[in-house]
This record gives structure tokens, sequence and C-alpha cells, in this order.
């Protein structure tokens, strides 16, 4: 598919997302890592709504609209092309021309500061988030981190000198970064696992980046990456090792999706501060074309990622969900290009698009009638069990042989699937091949369930999440419903599904190894998925 070409529309400034948000509340710095599995851990009490902070906004201000028809050609030699947004939330902001000298990112727009969002919604100082009032604090962008210059002040800076503006070269200082640049703008406390860098920073990117281009995935060619090219991402924050995490499928994603993709880091982003921190004559600057600028202390400034799913992607996700520029497909192209380097068979990869088309018709493709089986081919249903039992976190023991026994037993009388995972014997796409073609993936809340974000959306597909009892976080949740999969959280003998969540809690016995299940309210689950009861 050819991307649309660009309407008026696109060359106007868009400013979208986070236009209706009311009250801002936030969890801002109320996280800790857990260095084992890179879950996170919220501290709240069981039950209690998010706490509001004093120290952070409770309403933001929508910026005002710029009407700008953008030039296609800019000439950086001789002019500072100024700097517009593409698209805004809080956390994510797409510029095109946004400079960079000394460490600071410069707008540059002959429209005043308070036009564009308040700094704190699209940068911060990329410091790791603690729980202290100093910490929030310190991570609050200045005007070192970004600032807003109108083009005669970029010219005063970076233009020709005096004793230059007669010469036949006078020109700029300013440098060309070519192409399409994402600049993570976070530390790695975050990116070093597999959940928050695969299905929480590139889903929310991709979201933006898709939505921002008004890309349609059809499902005729949800396995081409439609959306342009991104040619660099810059990590400022970390180095090499800080977006890598332990299993690998960190770099495993990031080189299957997007192969000619140019990485930099601390060191590099370093490089080009140095370059560019003299004054007078040697004054420079970088122009980079276009830039999708992320940030995990902005995003949770929005309402939707602070006060109620505390995910960064939701802010992008709703963002661009609001304006109806995210199709159904919009991850495919991403999950199709994973599977495919992993060589998982086309005909699995499409298993979503298939059931789409019986569904046109009204039949169940897992459940068909013997005449109906010569019109639509039979899906088979594959369950995954993502077992934790040679880890921290899991079952009881007898509960978890006790589910095994049940599931086996499910699926010997009806024809199912069933795996037993345990990701750490298995090889990354071994991994893939199971959960590539899973129906319904099961398991204790941990990182193994980041998978979901391999599977084909389909009216049954289905993610169980077992918790102690009392016991939620959106982790999997969200993102399970984000793309197109049921998702239950499972408290022993019952379960939450969204609309009717719990609050975010974490009590005693949530990161232990007594988790009660009771396997047949799983079973149940499950049978009713397939039939088509629970939707
Ligand atoms: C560049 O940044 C450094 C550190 O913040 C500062 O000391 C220096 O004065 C800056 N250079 C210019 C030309 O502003
Ligand atoms: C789990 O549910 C079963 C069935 O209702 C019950 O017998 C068992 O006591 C429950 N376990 C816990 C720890 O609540």
């Amino acid at each position: 598919m050819i991307p649309r070409s660009r309407t008026m529309r696109d060359a106007i400034l868009v400013l979208v997302g986070a236009l209706s948000m009311h009250v801002v509340t936030s969890f801002f710095g109320m996280f800790q890592t857990d260095m084992y599995s890179g879950d996170i851990i919220v501290h709240t009490e069981v039950g209690q709504p998010p706490q509001q902070h004093e120290d952070i906004p409770t309403q933001y201000t929508p910026p005002k609209k710029h009407e700008t028809v953008l030039k296609t050609a800019v000439d950086i030699t001789h002019e500072f092309p100024e700097t517009y947004l593409d698209a805004h939330a809080p956390g994510w902001t797409v510029f095109r021309n946004l400079y960079m000298a000394n460490g600071t990112l410069y707008v540059v727009s002959s429209h005043p500061a308070s036009s564009f969002p308040d700094i704190q919604y699209i940068t911060s100082t990329g410091l790791s988030a603690e729980n202290t009032p100093e910490n929030i604090a310190a991570r609050l962008p200045t005007a070192k981190d970004m600032s807003f210059i109108t083009p005669e002040q970029a010219r005063r800076r970076w233009g020709p000198t005096r004793s230059q503006a007669k010469s036949p070269d006078a020109r700029n200082r300013a440098f060309n970064v070519k192409g399409n640049t994402i600049i993570f703008n976070d530390p790695d406390q975050f990116l070093n696992h597999y959940y928050h860098f695969c299905a929480e920073l590139w889903l929310g990117a991709w979201a933006m980046w898709q939505g921002v281009h008004n890309i349609e995935v059809p499902p005729s060619s949800a396995s081409e990456m439609t959306a342009p090219a991104v040619d660099r991402i810059i990590f400022p924050h970390t180095d090499l090792q800080g977006w890598r995490d332990r299993p690998g499928f960190n770099s495993y994603f990031l080189r299957a999706v997007f192969p000619s993709i140019t990485v930099e880091v601390d060191m590099d982003w370093r490089d080009r501060v140095d370059a560019t921190s003299a004054g007078g004559e040697h004054a420079r600057v970088w122009h980079f074309d276009k830039v999708m600028l992320t940030d995990r202390s902005a995003a949770f400034k929005g309402s939707i990622c602070g006060a109620q799913v505390h995910r960064t992607a939701a802010e992008a996700f709703y963002a661009m969900r609001q304006i109806n520029r995210l199709s159904k497909w919009w991850w495919e192209p991403v999950r199709r290009g994973i599977l495919t380097f992993a060589g998982v068979e086309q005909k699995i990869q499409e298993i979503g698009t298939r059931v789409e088309e019986a569904e046109k018709e009204k039949v169940n493709p897992y459940t068909l009638a013997a005449e109906e089986e010569s019109k639509f081919p039979r899906e088979k249903v594959v369950i995954t069990y993502v077992d934790r039992q040679g880890v921290r976190r899991h079952l009881i023991d007898e509960d978890h042989e006790y589910l095994v026994r049940e599931l086996k037993a499910l699926c010997d009388a009806n024809g199912y699937e069933l795996n037993l995972m345990r990701g750490e014997t298995l090889s990354k796409e071994e991994q893939l091949a199971i959960v590539s073609r899973t129906t319904i993936l099961l398991g204790v809340h941990g990182n193994g369930l980041t998978h979901l974000i391999m599977m084909s959306p389909t009216p049954i597909s289905t993610v169980i999440e077992l918790f102690f009892p009392g016991g939620f976080a959106h982790d999997y949740e969200w993102t399970a419903r984000a793309l197109g999969h049921k998702h239950f959280a499972v408290w022993n003998d019952t379960y939450h599904t969204h609309p009717t969540l719990p609050w975010v809690a974490y009590p005693e016995g949530f990161q232990g190894t007594q988790i009660p299940v009771y396997a047949p309210t799983v079973t149940q689950i499950i049978q009713d998925r397939i039939a088509g009861k629970l939707r």
C-alpha cells in the first residue's frame, strides 16, 4: 500500500491527543524495578485510588494550533526552517525541524513557547525514577533540556558571522541529520526489560509513528512495513548495554523488525553535544528533519498513563485512536516482521485475518459444525501455559499440578494443543513459534506474558493472568486489550476483566511462591471463550 499523499490537513500543525484531559494525577516516582524479572512494583494500598501529588499540575493545558504550511524542501544552509509539531501526547511528540546544540533541544519558531505544550509533557532530564520529592523535581526539564527561540535568534547564534556574511560562501552553521529519528529519552531503568522495551516503548512508538503518518493496514498487506522507515534511534541516557535485556529479546526484536536501523547511545549523543558546545564563530547546531521524542517521565504526566493504566504507550495509543489513526491491524507489520525473521510459517501468521473472514459469515472457526468445514478451515485451539515454577513468584505446587492435569484433560477431550512453556529452556525461535499460534496464553503475572504481543488477535484470543488474590497490575492487561485480546485477572476461584478491574495493588504474597489458583475456574474461562460466551 502506498501511504496517503500529504494533504493540506497533514501540512497543518496537528496537535492531537490529551486535548480532552482533565485531572492529571500521577504515580510519579512510585516505581521500583524488580531486578530479576523486570516487573514494576507500584506501592499503593489495596483498594485505594491513585493519590494526587501536589507537585504535579492538575490541568493539562492544550496548546493552540498553528496553521502553517510546510515547505517541502528546506535549505538549512541559508535559513532556519521552523519547527512544527506533527503530533503530541504526553511523553510522545513528533517534530519536524528540531534542532540540538550543546545538549539542548531547540524549537525554532515565530510562535511563542506558550503556544507549544509545556515542556514537562514533552521531555525530562532523563534521570532514573525514584519515589522521592527530590527526584521528582530533578526530573523536571529546564531550558537546558528544551528551549524555544525565534528564527532570528537562531540566525544570530548559528547564522554566518558578520565577517563571513559578505563572503560568497556564507552559510549557516547548521548541519543536517537526515531522515527519521526516534529519541528515546529514558535511562536504562526501564529499557533493559523485554516487557518495557518491546511491549511498552515500541508499542507506543509504533502507535504514534503509524498514526502520525495515517497508515492504514489492510489485512491483505499486513506484512508490509508501509510506515516511513525509521533511520535511527538515539538513547541519550544509556550505554550500549542499557537497552539490552538479559534473554536478548530486545535486540532480536529491533534487528528483526528494523534491519536497517542505526542505534546511537550516550557516547554518540555526547559526540553530537561536544561538536556543538562552542560559542561564537564556532557555534554549530544539528538540524533533525524529523524526530519523535519519547519520554517516560513526561508520559506519566498524562492522565491515562499517570492515573489510569500506568503504561506510557497508552498516551500514544489513545491520542491516535481518538482521531481514528489506528486501524485494527496497526501492530501487525511489527508482529509479522519478527515472526518472519523467526521463520514462522505464513499460514500461522495469518490466523487473525483468516478468522476475521469466518467471523464476517458469523462462523466460529474454532467450533465448526461438520457441514461448515467445507466452507472455512477449522482453526486449532492452542493453549500455552507459561510455567514459572522454576523461578521466583509462582503458584502453590499442588495448584500448579492440578492446573496442568485439568488443562491436559480439557485438551485431550477437545483436541486442543497444549504447550507447557518454560521460557528459559527454549530458544527464541521455539518460543516465538509457540506463541504465534497460541489462542489462549496463561500464566502467573510476569515477563513471560510479554509474548502476548506475538499472538494473532481474534475474537477468542485470550490472556489469562494469575495473580495472588487482591493483587493486580495493568502491564499485561492493558497491553492485551490494546492489541485486541481479552484479558482475565484470576484470583484463585474468581476473576476480573475489563471494564470492571480492581485497583492496582501488590499485597503481601504477590511476589511469593504460594499463589493459589483453582484450576476449574481457569478451564471454565477457556471453554467459555472458545464457545464465544465471554466476549
Ligand atoms: C555548553 O554547555 C556547557 C554545560 O552545560 C556550558 O558550560 C557551556 O557554557 C555551553 N556552551 C555554550 C556555548 O553555551
Ligand atoms: C481457592 O479456591 C478453592 C475453591 O473455591 C478453595 O477451596 C480454596 O480454599 C481457595 N484457596 C485460597 C488460598 O483461597
